[in-house]
């Protein structure tokens, strides 16, 4: 298998899904829809649509509605990151290589950006009601995906993580660092793989080891991403460097130094290519994709 070539046409396919989705900019409030655009269509890497479709494909999902949830979460991911990027948050100015959403915007604009992409995402979900699919699978993946992207999981994970700003490292204990990685971002990547799995009809013992692959996964790539904060460049994150060290952040990196947290990003990968082997079927591409993330630059 080319991966590289795999990987390419996997994002050109997912591109045009999520262009799919995207809502007509018209009316009296057609900025937020322009700014919702905007931030959508930046350039990420869209690897939470990437692992939901590959899970469903692992497991012998074959129906459209995937797509409806491939474009809700990137929806989700995406408001996260616009909200993230608020002066009021971590303050930044580029995101995939371009210029915020507030930064182009304005505040206010794109608060209510975020907000709109978090609305949208629900009722690009709930149209999957409308394909050939299970409902109750549907409804299944709906509550598991706002589950781990509310108050238990990303919003919880962020209350946490701006709490924890600007504290002297001896109060940040072990637990604390931990709840903020696993919910922040392992908690979104759960969502990606479990829905995946749910919509492809999975019993309840394989949707358990789906969220420990992915908590693993996740975790791994919050580590990652900490030391990348650290050791990459503008050019290849397309978001600013040293981020965490101006706010005061309690990362990875800054509490268990670089070392330990490149052995831990392996480990945890490497954990979690161990569990995806248990299952029956096998998706190679899912699983050099998962040990791509362990060297990934951006
Ligand atoms: C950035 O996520 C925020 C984190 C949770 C680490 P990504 O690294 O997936 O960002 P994009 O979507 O590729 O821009
Ligand atoms: C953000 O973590 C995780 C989210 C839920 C958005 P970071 O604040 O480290 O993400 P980046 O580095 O800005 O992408
Ligand atoms: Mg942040
Ligand atoms: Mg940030
Ligand atoms: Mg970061």
């Amino acid at each position: 298998m080319d991966f590289n070539a795999e990987l390419a046409a996997r994002s050109a396919e997912i591109e045009e899904i999520i262009s799919s989705f995207l809502p007509e900019t018209e009316g009296y409030a057609s900025t937020v829809i322009e700014a919702m655009n905007y931030s959508l269509m930046g350039g990420g890497k869209r690897i939470r649509p990437m692992l939901m479709n590959e899970t469903y494909k692992l497991f012998g999902g074959t129906s459209v509605a995937i797509e409806y949830f491939m474009a809700a979460i990137e929806m989700i991911h995406t408001y996260s990151l616009v909200h993230d990027d608020l002066p009021c948050m971590d303050n930044d100015e580029y995101r995939r290589g371009r210029k915020t959403t507030h930064a182009v915007y304005g505040d206010a604009i794109a608060t209510l950006a975020g907000d709109g992409l978090l609305n949208f995402a629900a009722e690009t979900a709930l149209g999957a009601f409308d394909t050939d699919i299970e409902k109750e699978r549907v409804g299944k993946a709906v509550r598991i995906m706002f589950n781990k992207s509310g108050i238990y999981g990303m919003i919880g994970g962020q209350t946490a993580d701006v709490l924890a700003e600007g504290k002297p490292e001896e109060e940040i204990s072990e637990d604390m660092l931990d709840y903020i990685h696993k919910k922040k971002t392992a908690a979104l990547i759960e969502a990606a793989m479990m829905a995946g799995g749910v919509l492809a009809g999975v019993d309840n013992v394989i949707l358990n080891t789906l969220e420990k692959i992915a908590r693993n996964v996740g975790l791994a790539f919050q580590i990652q991403d900490d030391i990348l904060d650290v050791t990459g460049t503008f050019e290849e994150l397309g978001k600013p460097i040293g981020s965490d060290e101006r706010n005061g952040k309690a990362t990875y990196v800054s509490i268990h130094g670089l070392e330990k947290a490149k052995a831990d990003v392996e480990e945890l990968s490497n954990e979690a290519i161990m569990l995806l082997h248990t299952f029956e079927g096998d998706n190679p591409f899912l699983e050099e994709l998962l040990r791509s993330m362990i060297y990934r630059r951006k």
